[in-house]
């Protein structure tokens, strides 16, 4: 059983394969939260909580003179607003008459075969193998109708439970809703390191740890998308915790706008950890019998370090949140043009790329930016999304048409939610795009955004978007967001509704998303928003591939996609071998190193590869032949990080396959030094007690050695050079 619930139904554990979470109800009607980590057995943990007359932290009238009862000290799932605990909350609202209250008591439950699924956004689904188990705790404020339901699903089997609060005014008086995150997690005891990954545009996802303390961690984005800067995931860890031992609890947000992640030490040393939609730009209104649903929180929690966790949200996100067709089935290697021409190209110059590509045996070509309307360089033309006959001297059909026949499939790039001021969409629609009366709007690579609130405006995008896919037959889409998002007003909404915008934008975002899908259902989308901007667990529900970033320099590849594979799956970054020197870095590295690099990813060209040289042209082939020898194992195994980025001189990283047989490492030498000392290449995850044989060298061990022992490099590769190494199974 996954969840279990105590005889007088006051005590809930969850129960997953190697985690337990428990809380209670008090004798107050207040939903406590007792431990969330390795697995235990179901029993009443209240004794752990230590009450204690805590000066200045007041009493509720029901504990009468017991001045140890307090809710600014007890661990809790729902904390509220403005009644006595006077830590972060989780939700606040306020009521008709001004006051910010809000003050939950357990009021029933339900337990529900399966997952649950939350209305416009997305959820990790079950499959029909497994079933899932979900949770449903109802909670009712004490001095009003509002009720709060607390959802948590467990999946047993791959050790995650979801979260997600739903508040329902339930009642006739209106209620401002300022602030629903989807979980609070409050840890009693224990010292805790906050890791996140930041960065920017083109150097995303970095790792940073911090310890969490009296003064509080906290990252997020108010860019209307989750954002270059900081990634909607973070681990929660002692100081001690490594890639291979320690306890550590992940909390990834499948939502793909503004967050908040957070965690702060109390004054009696308890963390308090919460993530949901950032707050200071949300306010919904709820009328009475309006509800609003909080985007769904994925928690997992491993007692055996990073890899562990990773490995977790991994199968979880292949298997739970991906979706469609190409969820297991092999995606095509592909050629994007955008490298090779930017905005410069003609019929002819895409025809000539695509028949080289497809004769060194590339599956797809993708036609970037500038095929549409006015568009030759980013000052016009988007919203625009009709072919510009003139641009590629025919119809989409017809240059579509050429590359079926050659055998290629055909993918084509959007950027659904933007406008250009000189676009036709524009000049006849100036007051669908994002901005505010009497203001001049921000823009960003000369863009506007459009208001994805609106329903005429998805269902403009909608019938333009399906009559370019339909008519030109496009097996792919690309679909790119390539700014931030300010200036949120819409003229279809009243005054007090207007912080409801960058959430109903998001629902917008997800609306197209879906009913093109449901429309093409063969459609293979690739998130994009200038890279990785957007790469979250709520883009890849709907796309089962992201491109990790605008910088396909193959050494800064190689720290971005580390900091990626925390959280998100190698089947899941988009990865390129481009030209060099590389655009972004102006790096010169081997051909060899950038198909290494980009096969840890959903693998593809973007260059012109008329313009390399006949060595090059025949590694394409080699490589190409390598990513599909290596597909189940780069895309349905377990990936392993055996270096972090500026440790050393050697970048290292290894896929295994789910039943041993048999594993692949990358290698690459990142730095060069004279002299150079030796070189060793960690290994992990191979049986003990089967025998492998090493591609490298040629020898045979015992997978327990291997992981033990490693391997020692016996030539040391120059700067920037590197290696595939496969171990098989040996007799
Ligand atoms: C973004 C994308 C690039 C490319 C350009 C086109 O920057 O990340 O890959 O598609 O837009 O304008």
């Amino acid at each position: 059983m996954a969840i279990q619930i105590s005889a007088d139904q006051r005590t809930f554990t969850l129960q997953t394969k190697s985690s337990s979470y428990q809380m209670a109800v008090d004798a107050y009607g207040v939903l406590l939260h007792l431990y969330y980590g390795k697995k235990i057995e179901a029993e009443n943990l209240e004794y752990l909580i230590y009450k204690s007359d805590v000066g200045f932290s007041g009493n509720p009238v029901e504990a009468g003179k017991d001045r140890t009862y307090s809710l600014d000290c007890l661990p809790q799932e729902l904390p509220s607003s403005g009644v006595g605990d006077f830590r972060e909350e989780m939700i606040r609202l306020y009521h008709e008459d001004g006051s910010c209250a809000a003050d939950f008591r357990y009021e029933g439950y339900e337990v529900v075969k399966g997952s649950y699924e939350i209305p416009g956004l997305p959820a990790v689904y079950d499959t029909e193998q497994e079933t899932g188990e979900t949770l449903i705790i109802t909670m009712r404020e004490v001095s009003s109708d509002i009720k709060v339901k607390l959802y948590y699903g467990v999946m047993e089997e791959e050790n995650v439970i979801t979260r997600s609060a739903c508040v329902c005014n339930c009642g006739t008086k209106k209620v401002v809703l300022d602030q629903l995150l989807s979980c609070n997690l409050d840890f009693m005891f224990g010292t805790y390191d906050m890791i996140y990954f930041y960065g920017r545009h083109a150097m995303e996802r970095n790792l940073e740890r911090v310890p969490v303390k009296g003064a509080k961690v906290e990252i997020g984005s108010r860019r209307g998308t989750s954002s270059h800067q900081y990634n909607p995931a973070v681990i929660l860890c002692p100081p001690e915790t490594t890639e291979k031992n320690g306890d550590c609890y992940g909390l990834c947000f499948a939502y793909s706008g503004n967050f908040t992640a957070r965690a702060q030490r109390d004054q009696r040393n308890q963390t308090r950890v919460q993530m949901g939609i950032q707050p200071d730009q949300f306010r919904f209104v709820l009328e009475g019998g309006e509800t609003f649903f909080a985007p769904q929180v994925i928690m997992s929690y491993s007692s055996e370090g990073f890899t562990a966790l990773s490995h977790q949200y991994h199968d979880l996100i292949r298997e739970h949140i991906c979706r469609g067709p190409w969820k297991h089935a092999k995606r095509p290697a592909l050629i994007n043009n955008w490298e090779a021409t930017y905005f410069a190209f003609n019929k002819e110059k895409i025809l000539k790329i695509a028949r080289q590509a497809k004769e060194l045996g590339i599956e797809m070509l993708v036609l970037d930016d500038g095929w549409f309307g006015k568009r030759d360089d980013d000052y016009s033309g988007l919203g625009d999304w009709f072919v510009n006959e003139k641009k590629l001297e025919g119809t989409l059909a017809e240059l579509s048409s050429e590359i079926h026949a050659m055998g290629m499939k055909f993918g084509l790039w959007f950027e659904p939610e933007m406008v250009s001021e000189d676009s036709d969409l524009y000049r006849a629609h100036p007051d669908w795009a994002l901005q505010i009366p009497g203001r001049q709007p921000n823009r960003a690579r000369y863009q506007l955004v459009l208001d994805m609130s609106r329903k005429e405006v998805v269902d403009y995008l909608y019938n333009q978007i399906s009559d370019v896919l339909e008519k030109a037959s496009v097996d792919y889409v690309k679909w790119d967001m390539n700014r931030s998002v300010c200036d949120f007003y819409s003229s279809k909404l009243p005054a007090e509704r207007m912080g409801e915008i960058p959430h109903r934008f998001v629902l917008g975002v997800y609306d197209l998303a879906e009913r093109l899908l449901k429309r093409f259902p063969q459609l293979l989308l690739e998130g994009c928003s200038g890279g990785g901007g957007r790469f979250d667990a709520g883009m890849l529900y709907y796309a089962p591939q992201i491109w990790c970033s605008d910088n396909t320099d193959a050494v800064n590849r190689l720290d971005i996609q580390y900091g990626t594979s925390f959280f998100y799956p190698t089947s899941t970054m988009g990865a390129h071998v481009s030209a060099v020197p590389n655009h972004q870095t102006g790096r010169i590295t081997p051909f060899a190193t950038r198909g290494n690099v980009a096969m840890a990813g959903t693998f593809g060209y973007e260059l012109d590869l008329n313009l390399v040289t006949d060595e090059e042209k025949a590694m394409v082939k080699e490589q190409l032949a390598q990513f599909d020898r290596f597909y189940d194992l780069t895309h349905e195994g377990d990936y392993y990080r055996l270096t972090a980025p500026k440790e050393g001189e050697l970048m290292v990283w290894e896929f295994v396959a789910k039943d041993k047989s048999k594993a692949v490492s990358g290698v690459v030498k990142t730095d060069a030094q004279g002299n150079p000392l030796p070189l060793h290449v960690p290994v992990a995850g191979l049986a003990p007690d089967r025998k492998y044989h090493c591609s490298y060298n040629g020898s045979v061990h015992t997978g327990s050695v291997w992981n033990n022992c490693g391997l020692t490099l016996v030539e040391i590769p120059k700067e920037y050079e590197s290696l595939l190494i496969e171990w098989t199974e040996a007799e």
